[in-house]
């Protein structure tokens, strides 16, 4: 078993009276995505900065080693196995993308020749080529983003902290960084990833941990933490209020919304409970004029984790009394 990429132990970080990090664990192994979520202000930026060495911990925080080296003790070899793409963009506006990249192979110590090339390629791999030439600040911010990255590859690092690399892209400049970061993984490179989409972390991520309150409120693959949310249900929808009440009469164990002319029979979404749905339906003579099967997503979980109103609070307590499962 080689070391992990990241391990942390009970790491703390306060400003002033605000908590904003209460000793939470984190361990990524090499090689993998792992994604922190959280809602706005939770800490995650906090967490990126200190696991890159930006900002220390508190010393109440226990061990932390990033890419086999002890924070504390030698963040120099830490900063050399990292990269780090921060929330808000590292690009120089005023100069070029080309330039930009030249500047952090000059950052790198890179032999100029060397740096040309790796410039060069690293252009080309996010398309960047047609633009290298051009001020940054012309750059759409899908390119921004992209020579972001590509920046933050100039080092060739091993693992690469993502702070939110998708917010603010259109759905297909998201697709493509998507893209990007699997290539990533796939040549060995382990990824660090904060973002605000549950989709996201649900496509990419290979463990997925919620922050809230300054500490992790669920960890465990995107299957793993949907399995704390019950929720899962039909839904069947009536335009007729009479055929609806025909229905809410004859189907018992259902929860009613009048208005809507809606029932919602609880179902995991099998075919063999689908299948018994519509018998009961048959034999009763109903006819629903919409059905739809709703199981729970990352954003069920996400809301009932970090106390939005969108679920019923009793959720989010079972999901505290099922999480120890899941870690
Ligand atoms: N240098 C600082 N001094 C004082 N408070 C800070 C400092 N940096 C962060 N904070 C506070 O720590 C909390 C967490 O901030 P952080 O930026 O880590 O959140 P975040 O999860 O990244 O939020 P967002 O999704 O908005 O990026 C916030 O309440 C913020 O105000
Ligand atoms: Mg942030």
């Amino acid at each position: 078993m080689t070391d992990p990429a990241i391990a942390a132990n009970g790491l703390r970080k306060s400003y002033g009276d605000k908590v904003v990090l209460d000793g939470i664990d984190l361990v990524v192994p090499e090689g993998t995505i792992f994604s922190l979520l959280g809602p706005n202000g939770a800490g995650k930026t906090t967490a990126v900065n200190i696991l890159s060495t930006l900002v220390s911990p508190d010393p109440a925080s226990g061990a932390i080693r990033v890419g086999g080296h002890d924070l504390g003790a030698d963040p120099q070899a830490v900063r050399a196995a990292i990269g780090v793409t921060g929330q808000f963009s590292a690009v120089d506006g005023l100069i070029t993308g080309e330039e930009n990249m030249l500047l952090m192979a000059d950052l790198h110590h890179l032999p100029k020749k060397e740096g040309r090339r790796t410039a060069a390629e690293l252009l080309d791999r996010f398309d960047l080529t047609e633009a290298a030439r051009k001020p940054a600040s012309t750059y759409s911010g899908g390119m921004k983003r992209r020579l972001d990255i590509a920046m933050t590859l100039v080092g060739s690092p091993r693992i690469i902290f993502l702070d939110e690399p998708t917010t603010g892209l259109d759905p297909r400049s998201r697709h493509n960084m998507w893209q990007i970061i699997r290539e990533l993984v796939t040549d060995g490179v382990t990824v660090f990833l904060t973002t605000q989409y549950l989709e996201e972390a649900d496509q990419l991520a290979d463990r997925i941990a919620v922050l809230n309150n300054g500490r992790i409120a669920a960890e465990g693959s995107a299957e793993e933490l949907k399995r704390l949310i019950p929720g899962g249900h039909v839904r069947l929808r009536f335009t007729d209020p009479h055929t609806y009440r025909s229905a809410a009469a004859a189907l018992h164990d259902t929860a009613r919304d009048d208005e809507a002319l809606a029932l919602q029979i609880p179902s995991d979404g099998s075919q063999r409970e689908l299948r018994s749905i519509l018998d009961r339906l048959d034999t009763a003579g109903i006819e629903a004029d919409e059905l739809t099967v709703h199981t729970p997503d990352l954003d069920d979980v996400f809301f009932a984790l970090t106390g939005s109103t969108a679920v019923p609070s009793q959720t989010a307590d079972q999901v505290h009394q099922t999480k120890e499962n899941v870690r």
